[in-house]
Protein backbone atom coordinates (compact mmCIF):
# COMPACT_ATOMS: atom_id res chain seq x y z
CA UNK A 1 0.00 0.00 0.00
CA UNK A 2 1.51 3.31 -1.27
CA UNK A 3 1.02 6.19 1.22
CA UNK A 4 -0.82 9.25 1.13
CA UNK A 5 2.13 11.27 1.70
CA UNK A 6 3.93 8.98 -1.80
CA UNK A 7 1.06 9.98 -3.25
CA UNK A 8 1.01 13.76 -2.61
CA UNK A 9 4.89 14.05 -3.28
CA UNK A 10 4.89 12.10 -6.80
CA UNK A 11 1.68 13.23 -8.41
CA UNK A 12 2.51 15.07 -11.59
CA UNK A 13 0.81 17.14 -14.20
CA UNK A 14 0.60 14.95 -17.62
CA UNK A 15 -0.06 16.02 -20.87
CA UNK A 16 0.38 13.09 -22.50
CA UNK A 17 -1.75 10.17 -22.43
CA UNK A 18 -2.33 6.91 -24.14
CA UNK A 19 -5.80 6.29 -26.00
CA UNK A 20 -7.77 4.21 -23.99
CA UNK A 21 -10.34 5.60 -22.09
CA UNK A 22 -10.60 5.63 -18.30
CA UNK A 23 -13.15 3.11 -17.77
CA UNK A 24 -16.76 4.39 -16.16
CA UNK A 25 -16.24 2.28 -13.28
CA UNK A 26 -13.28 3.55 -12.16
CA UNK A 27 -14.42 7.76 -13.07
CA UNK A 28 -17.09 6.61 -10.44
CA UNK A 29 -14.77 5.42 -7.92
CA UNK A 30 -13.09 8.83 -8.34
CA UNK A 31 -15.89 10.73 -8.04
CA UNK A 32 -16.84 8.94 -5.31
CA UNK A 33 -13.28 9.41 -3.25
CA UNK A 34 -13.86 13.16 -4.39
CA UNK A 35 -17.13 13.75 -2.42
CA UNK A 36 -15.31 13.36 0.60
CA UNK A 37 -13.22 16.24 0.30
CA UNK A 38 -14.22 18.90 3.32
CA UNK A 39 -17.00 21.06 2.75
CA UNK A 40 -18.34 23.44 4.87
CA UNK A 41 -21.86 23.04 5.86
CA UNK A 42 -21.95 19.79 3.94
CA UNK A 43 -23.24 21.33 0.49
CA UNK A 44 -21.46 19.08 -1.83
CA UNK A 45 -21.13 21.52 -4.42
CA UNK A 46 -19.17 19.92 -6.76
CA UNK A 47 -20.48 18.52 -10.12
CA UNK A 48 -18.61 16.10 -12.57
CA UNK A 49 -19.33 16.11 -16.31
CA UNK A 50 -17.58 13.32 -18.27
CA UNK A 51 -17.42 14.39 -21.69
CA UNK A 52 -18.89 11.53 -24.15
CA UNK A 53 -18.14 12.23 -28.15
CA UNK A 54 -21.16 14.72 -28.79
CA UNK A 55 -20.11 17.21 -25.74
CA UNK A 56 -16.35 16.71 -26.45
CA UNK A 57 -17.46 17.67 -30.37
CA UNK A 58 -19.12 20.83 -29.65
CA UNK A 59 -16.72 21.93 -26.76
CA UNK A 60 -13.75 21.42 -29.83
CA UNK A 61 -16.06 23.32 -32.26
CA UNK A 62 -16.37 26.21 -29.67
CA UNK A 63 -12.75 26.25 -28.72
CA UNK A 64 -11.65 26.80 -32.46
CA UNK A 65 -8.42 27.18 -32.91
CA UNK A 66 -7.63 25.66 -29.56
CA UNK A 67 -9.60 22.34 -30.16
CA UNK A 68 -6.62 20.14 -30.74
CA UNK A 69 -5.79 20.36 -27.06
CA UNK A 70 -9.08 18.72 -26.08
CA UNK A 71 -7.44 15.46 -27.88
CA UNK A 72 -4.64 15.12 -25.46
CA UNK A 73 -6.50 12.94 -22.85
CA UNK A 74 -8.97 10.12 -23.93
CA UNK A 75 -11.53 10.82 -20.52
CA UNK A 76 -12.00 14.56 -20.12
CA UNK A 77 -14.32 15.61 -16.96
CA UNK A 78 -15.85 19.27 -16.55
CA UNK A 79 -16.01 20.31 -13.03
CA UNK A 80 -17.46 22.95 -11.27
CA UNK A 81 -19.15 24.36 -7.94
CA UNK A 82 -22.64 25.36 -7.59
CA UNK A 83 -23.14 28.70 -6.29
CA UNK A 84 -25.84 30.59 -4.49
CA UNK A 85 -24.91 33.98 -4.50
CA UNK A 86 -23.77 34.17 -0.95
CA UNK A 87 -20.18 35.56 -1.53
CA UNK A 88 -18.77 33.41 2.05
CA UNK A 89 -20.48 30.34 0.74
CA UNK A 90 -19.57 30.46 -2.20
CA UNK A 91 -16.10 31.30 -1.42
CA UNK A 92 -16.02 28.26 0.76
CA UNK A 93 -18.37 25.65 -2.14
CA UNK A 94 -15.20 26.85 -4.64
CA UNK A 95 -12.63 25.79 -1.86
CA UNK A 96 -13.78 23.03 -1.08
CA UNK A 97 -14.64 21.53 -5.23
CA UNK A 98 -10.61 22.78 -5.69
CA UNK A 99 -10.52 20.14 -2.61
CA UNK A 100 -12.47 17.19 -4.67
CA UNK A 101 -10.69 17.93 -7.87
CA UNK A 102 -7.14 17.69 -5.82
CA UNK A 103 -8.90 14.33 -4.46
CA UNK A 104 -9.31 13.08 -7.92
CA UNK A 105 -6.32 13.57 -8.93
CA UNK A 106 -4.52 11.66 -6.30
CA UNK A 107 -7.15 8.91 -6.28
CA UNK A 108 -6.09 8.87 -9.97
CA UNK A 109 -2.27 8.91 -9.40
CA UNK A 110 -2.81 5.91 -6.58
CA UNK A 111 -4.34 3.98 -9.25
CA UNK A 112 -1.65 4.46 -11.96
CA UNK A 113 -3.28 6.73 -14.08
CA UNK A 114 -2.18 10.45 -15.04
CA UNK A 115 -3.91 13.62 -14.83
CA UNK A 116 -4.11 17.23 -15.81
CA UNK A 117 -5.57 19.75 -14.29
CA UNK A 118 -6.44 22.57 -16.92
CA UNK A 119 -8.40 25.52 -17.24
CA UNK A 120 -9.47 26.06 -20.52
CA UNK A 121 -10.35 29.45 -21.89
CA UNK A 122 -13.45 28.00 -23.47
CA UNK A 123 -14.85 26.82 -20.79
CA UNK A 124 -15.14 30.56 -19.28
CA UNK A 125 -16.66 31.18 -22.36
CA UNK A 126 -20.70 31.25 -23.08
CA UNK A 127 -20.30 29.28 -26.03
CA UNK A 128 -18.05 26.91 -24.08
CA UNK A 129 -20.19 26.39 -20.81
CA UNK A 130 -22.78 25.43 -22.86
CA UNK A 131 -21.17 23.35 -24.98
CA UNK A 132 -20.81 21.17 -21.74
CA UNK A 133 -24.17 22.00 -20.40
CA UNK A 134 -22.91 24.28 -17.29
CA UNK A 135 -26.12 26.62 -16.25
CA UNK A 136 -25.47 30.16 -15.03
CA UNK A 137 -24.99 29.63 -11.45
CA UNK A 138 -22.04 27.22 -11.43
CA UNK A 139 -18.34 27.83 -11.35
CA UNK A 140 -16.22 25.73 -13.77
CA UNK A 141 -12.83 25.08 -11.79
CA UNK A 142 -11.39 22.97 -14.58
CA UNK A 143 -11.49 20.12 -16.97
CA UNK A 144 -9.67 17.57 -15.68
CA UNK A 145 -7.83 15.79 -18.07
CA UNK A 146 -7.23 11.61 -17.28
CA UNK A 147 -6.00 8.11 -18.71
CA UNK A 148 -2.92 6.00 -18.50
CA UNK A 149 0.27 7.68 -19.18
CA UNK A 150 3.07 8.07 -21.46
CA UNK A 151 6.38 8.90 -20.28
CA UNK A 152 6.95 10.31 -17.13
CA UNK A 153 6.97 14.27 -16.34
CA UNK A 154 9.97 15.66 -14.12
CA UNK A 155 8.88 17.40 -10.99
CA UNK A 156 8.50 21.29 -11.58
CA UNK A 157 10.86 23.44 -8.85
CA UNK A 158 8.72 24.28 -5.58
CA UNK A 159 9.41 26.46 -2.91
CA UNK A 160 11.15 25.23 -0.15
CA UNK A 161 9.93 25.16 3.23
CA UNK A 162 11.52 28.17 4.44
CA UNK A 163 9.99 30.21 2.08
CA UNK A 164 6.28 29.74 2.70
CA UNK A 165 6.64 28.43 6.53
CA UNK A 166 6.76 30.86 9.55
CA UNK A 167 5.81 30.16 12.98
CA UNK A 168 4.49 33.31 14.71
CA UNK A 169 5.18 34.26 18.18
C1 LIG B 1 -6.37 25.62 -10.60
C2 LIG B 1 -5.33 25.06 -11.54
C3 LIG B 1 -5.43 25.34 -12.89
C4 LIG B 1 -4.48 24.83 -13.78
N1 LIG B 1 -4.62 25.12 -15.12
C5 LIG B 1 -3.66 24.73 -15.97
C6 LIG B 1 -3.76 25.04 -17.35
O1 LIG B 1 -4.74 25.63 -17.81
N2 LIG B 1 -2.75 24.67 -18.17
C7 LIG B 1 -1.65 24.01 -17.68
O2 LIG B 1 -0.76 23.71 -18.46
N3 LIG B 1 -1.56 23.62 -16.39
C8 LIG B 1 -2.53 23.97 -15.53
N4 LIG B 1 -2.46 23.59 -14.21
C9 LIG B 1 -1.41 22.65 -13.77
C10 LIG B 1 -0.20 23.38 -13.20
O3 LIG B 1 0.47 24.05 -14.25
C11 LIG B 1 0.70 22.33 -12.52
O4 LIG B 1 0.04 21.83 -11.39
C12 LIG B 1 2.04 22.95 -12.11
O5 LIG B 1 2.84 23.19 -13.23
C13 LIG B 1 2.83 22.04 -11.15
O6 LIG B 1 3.07 20.78 -11.75
P1 LIG B 1 2.64 19.42 -11.02
O7 LIG B 1 1.13 19.37 -11.03
O8 LIG B 1 3.26 18.30 -11.85
O9 LIG B 1 3.18 19.45 -9.62
C14 LIG B 1 -3.41 24.04 -13.30
C15 LIG B 1 -3.34 23.76 -11.93
C16 LIG B 1 -4.28 24.25 -11.06
C17 LIG B 1 -4.18 23.92 -9.58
Amino acid sequence: MTSIEEVIRTRRTHKSFRPEPVPAEVVRELVDVARWAPNHHRTNPWRFRVLGPTALARLKEASGADAPKLDRAPTLIVVSAMLTGDLIQDEEDVCATAAAVYALLLAAHARGLAGYWRTPKVLRARAGRDAVGIPTGERVLGLVHLGRPRGAPAAPERADVETVLEFLA
